[in-house]
């Protein structure tokens, strides 16, 4: 990384134009760094973003025996994984970064017992694991709670099951998937999540050897296979990184082209943008988003995929906080994701948040105020919204924007902001 922050300091308003590269999925490299763990010898992942979760999983992945070696210049990623990792993944880790806990399915199929720590990660609701504990026993795991810890083990092995989730988590259908593809027999998910992320990470899997049908609709057929072996995938590119930069087009009434960016991910998002009067096109290598206007407010829901993403809610508030006219945007996948509103508020934004809905009422420019950031997505809503507030705003907590956006600062600089690293 570049530059490590603590705070940044953003110098409004901007109008942001020119050219930004987008480079692998966050949510999707940590979760093919936690798979690696199925498959003993040398596994590579391509396209691996620069930041500090990949550091944090890293270590992870080398207290379980795991030698891992990132050569940021090329963003190529080797994990050598041993014949038995260890299975603990400890507080002082896990406590970091809540992907941590997708080492548990991989564990599981391959050593018969899992011990992780209860996950911290992003204050941004309850975040319960019920899913991925009631799909694992449905395939036979013993599943106990102890000092902090979950204790999962299945001796004998896991055995193919058909499960249903009561939502379409994105991380228990990733630890259902993980530990099915070596149980014995035949494993059925009904309403699994259907992100681009959970086809990612089919992909490697499939090219580590395992048996998959079924991937990007609800329901998924995995037969089990014995073993498997080690693989290469390329991580896809990073969508909610991308819609970020797409927003924050519309918003300074800015004109960017996101090279790298994959439009096909994004189609609720941007027919949303274009709603609020931005023209969007698409280029040979991604797309590009131009704003001539002030934006019109845009209604907003969010769902699992394909619906809106909940990673993207901050900046569909950021943008309404200065559209022409008032909004909703309900919340409906994180009960507690509207901690940054008040910080918003502070910028001068109008927001009133009833339950899960939030109620916008734009204004033509917000003014620049000291911010904290509560989580990575709320920090980059934040850091949009300081780019068309007048004069000076700290974005403080800023280490957590680091954990998501590789190069955010010199990336907003390029652009044609004034933004500084703190
Ligand atoms: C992942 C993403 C996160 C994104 C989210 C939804 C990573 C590292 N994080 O999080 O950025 O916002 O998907 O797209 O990939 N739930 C339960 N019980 C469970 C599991 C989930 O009640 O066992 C609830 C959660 O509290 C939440 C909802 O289901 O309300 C969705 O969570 P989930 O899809 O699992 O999100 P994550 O995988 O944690």
């Amino acid at each position: 990384m570049a530059e490590s922050s603590s705070a940044l300091r953003i110098n409004g308003p901007a109008r942001l134009s020119g050219q930004v590269s987008v480079t692998g999925a966050k949510n999707s490299a940590l979760k093919l760094m936690a798979a690696s763990l199925l498959a003993p010898g040398k596994n590579t992942l391509l396209n691996v973003p620069d930041i500090k979760d990949v550091e944090i999983m890293a270590d992870l992945l080398t207290r379980m025996g795991c030698t891992v070696a990132f050569d940021k210049a090329v963003h190529t990623l080797e994990i050598d994984v041993p014949q038995e990792p260890a299975h603990k993944a400890e507080y002082e880790l896990v406590r970091k970064m809540r992907a941590s806990i997708n080492v548990l399915g991989p564990l599981l199929t391959r050593v018969g017992i899992a011990e992780i720590s209860l996950p911290g990660g992003d204050a941004i609701g309850s975040r319960g694991l019920d899913f991925h504990i009631a799909g694992l026993e449905a395939l036979g795991a013993k599943v106990t709670f102890e000092h902090g810890y979950i204790i999962a083990s299945a001796p004998d092995g896991l055995v193919g099951a058909t499960f249903e989730l009561t939502f379409p988590s994105v991380g228990a259908t990733e630890n259902l998937m993980t530990a099915a593809v070596m149980a014995k027999g035949t494993t059925t998910l009904h309403n699994v999540a259907r992100e681009p992320d959970i086809i990612d990470l089919g992909e490697y899997l499939i090219a580590m050897g395992a048996k998959i049908e079924g991937l990007g609709s609800s329901t998924l057929t995995i037969e089990g296979v014995d073993q498997l072996h080690a693989a290469t995938h390329s991580t896809l590119p990073d969508r909610i990184v991308t819609g970020t930069w797409a927003f924050a087009a519309a918003m300074t009434q800015g004109d960017i082209t996101i090279i790298g960016g994959r439009a096909d991910h994004l189609e609720i998002p941007l027919d949303k943008l274009v709603a609020a009067g931005a023209v969007v096109t698409t280029t040979p290598d991604g797309f590009r988003v131009r704003m001539d206007q002030r934006p019109i407010a845009i209604d907003v829901a969010t769902l699992p995929y394909p619906g809106f993403p909940t990673d993207l809610q901050p900046m569909a508030i950021s943008l309404n906080s200065v559209a022409t006219g008032s909004a909703i945007v309900t919340e409906n996948v994180f009960e507690a994701r509207f901690m940054f509103v008040n910080e918003l508020r502070r910028l001068g934004a109008q927001i009133t948040v009833d339950g899960h809905h939030a109620a916008i009422t734009g204004v033509p420019l917000l003014s620049g105020a000291p911010v904290a950031a509560t989580d990575i997505r709320a920090g980059a809503g934040l850091v949009l919204a300081a780019l068309v507030a007048d004069g000076v705003t700290i974005v403080e907590d800023a280490f957590h924007i680091e954990r998501g956006y590789p190069n955010f600062a010199a990336n907003l600089r390029a652009l044609g902001a004034d933004v500084t690293v703190i």
